[in-house]
């Protein structure tokens, strides 16, 4: 099967902090899963480096917005890296292949009569002497009545038109900013309705809630065509005459990045991307709730006006990360930035606490304290200490060496339903329950162990003994693989010092021969130390 998984594209004008790190850790998880199950994966991403607030900043400090997007896209590289993201293609939305690809998409749309001029009333503010950004006007949200910016609400989650605020203000100046008339160009997404709503009935029971609520909402409401074109200097330019002036809307040059790096992927790697874009593809779309109706909306009705069949098919769509209980804010330096934890923890540990506790199904909250626990109950505690005293016995007791031995058929029937239980739950986007289905094996491991007492054992019958030392180390070995999607550091490093080479989503025996020098997967954290 072909799989294609598009993380969402982070915004080039902030560094990533918990947030972003927790939406998008599931679809590595993904990626690494289903490429060990022999499964053709694509994993795209990108840097979002369009839209008002990087050519606002620019503006600010007085340089290019390039200068800008340079900078965050080399720093989300770096943290992608160290975090073990394994994208098969990390790029960007202001190289010239993506523009051009949009330009082409756009031009394609607009001769299928999808897209068309229409002459409309703007948000001007005549003391910044400039049509304002939709993101720039702030007023009340026409739908639940709290303060809103233009573009969206944050607290409804609503599109919204600038227009439709109101007590409309210019966020930048305080103004009351006027109305004035212009043109832009519109994507008929009221055309799509009925193609959408078949689409989200047909789709919903793979999706997370929160992307079923926020679909049927819209469906509900009746889609309203939106205008794909901005009065900005910074994005991409229209390839339609009469629009010199204005740049495409950046949500719309974002959300088509999946496809044109996918594109570009296939050209570098002398594949092709229909591979992955066609009706049999499974898709997974991984970002953060404020991120749904661009992907199961906006994204499947550009997709069906240039006539692919290969929509959204899963939308794993997580929740919000608080911190101490508190909203996550960037600009009230609310925040825990993806740089400082990795200067701080393994990069295991800093994934194991995001996806053991993360925002699937309902807010979840980060705290240092909680991570430290994380670390020393389950890594340390559970599963390191199995490893660690299963090994070091072996070690002590008979020098190392793995010979071959016959597990136990009930032991190789428990791990293989584990494989068969955590592969579905990942498979579904319960990467919470996969985990604990992991950790039981882990904990029922320990126990088994601790009630054969090698140690008592191996005074009495060194063979028996080496028997229960041996389905331990299968166990783990097993343990080891079970948790490579999610652990993909410690599990290498497993993987050495047992000798296990093969890669596959099933159970895998114990090698022959010595084992390498046994050193601890896990450190033990101090409180202090947070
Ligand atoms: N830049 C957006 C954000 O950070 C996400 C864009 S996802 C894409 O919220 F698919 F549109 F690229
Ligand atoms: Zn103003």
């Amino acid at each position: 099967m072909n799989i294609l998984i598009g993380g969402a594209w982070p915004y080039a004008n902030g560094s990533l902090h918990i947030g972003h790190l927790a939406a998008l850790l599931p679809g590595d998880v993904l990626a690494r899963y289903y490429r060990k199950k022999g499964e053709q994966v694509l994993y795209v991403s990108g840097s979002d480096c369009h839209g008002t607030p990087i050519s606002v900043r620019a503006r600010l400090e007085g340089v290019e917005p390039t200068v800008i997007t340079n900078q965050y896209h080399e720093e989300f590289q770096t943290c992608f890296n160290k975090l073990g993201f394994s994208y098969d293609i990390y790029t960007r939305t202001d190289e010239e292949f993506h523009k051009e690809e949009v330009q082409g998409i756009i031009k394609k749309l607009y001769e299928a009569g999808y897209i068309y001029e229409k002459q409309i009333e703007q948000v001007y503010c005549e003391r910044c002497e400039q049509f304002l950004p939709d993101r720039f006007v702030e007023g009340i949200c026409p739908i639940c009545g709290k303060v809103a910016r233009g573009d969206q609400c944050d607290h409804c989650q609503s599109l919204l038109d600038p227009l439709e605020l109101q007590e409309k203000r210019c966020k930048t100046c305080g103004h009351i900013p006027t109305v004035r008339e212009t043109k832009q160009l519109y994507f008929a997404l009221s055309t799509f309705e009925e193609k959408l709503r078949t689409y989200v009935e047909h789709h919903k029971e793979n999706w997370r809630t929160n992307a079923v609520h926020v679909a049927d909402r819209y469906i509900n409401e009746g889609l309203q065509d939106r205008a794909i074109t901005r009065d900005l200097p910074w994005g991409i330019e229209v390839p339609i005459p009469g629009y010199e002036d204005k740049k495409i809307y950046v949500w719309v040059d974002a959300v088509l990045g999946y496809l044109t790096a996918s594109k570009k992927w296939a050209q570098e790697k002398e594949q092709d991307y229909r591979d992955f874009w066609n009706a049999s593809t499974l898709s997974y779309y991984i970002h953060g709730k404020d991120n749904i109706p661009f992907h199961n909306i906006i994204l499947p009705a550009l997709l069906s006006g240039i006539g692919f069949k290969a929509l959204p098919k899963r939308i794993i769509s997580s929740e919000y990360m608080t911190i101490e209980g508190k909203k996550l804010s960037t600009s009230n330096n609310w925040a825990i930035w993806a740089k400082d934890l990795i200067g701080q923890y393994e990069p295991d540990v800093i994934r194991y606490s995001l996806l053991a506790n993360g925002p699937e199904k309902r807010d979840a909250d980060f705290s240092y304290r909680e991570l430290i626990t994380l670390n020393n109950a389950d890594l340390v505690g559970a599963y390191g200490n199995l490893v660690n005293r299963t090994l070091a016995f072996l070690v002590k007791s008979y020098k190392g060496e793995l010979q071959s031995c016959v597990v136990e058929e009930a032991l190789e029937r428990k791990i293989q339903g584990v494989y068969e239980k955590t592969g579905g739950y990942i498979e579904n986007g319960e990467f919470k329950k996969a985990l604990k289905e992991i950790f039981e094996l882990i904990r029922w491991t320990n126990k088994y162990f601790d009630e054969n007492r090698p140690w008592v054992m191996i005074k009495e019958d060194s063979n028996k003994c080496y028997e229960t030392l041996y389905h331990c180390i299968y166990s783990i070995i097993n343990i080891g693989n079970l948790l490579e999607p999610f652990l993909p550091f410690s599990s290498e490093r497993l993987r050495k010092i047992v000798g296990v080479k093969e890669i596959s989503w099933k159970p895998l025996s114990v090698p022959v021969g010595k084992i390498g020098a046994v050193d601890l997967l896990f450190k033990r954290l101090d409180k202090s130390e947070s």
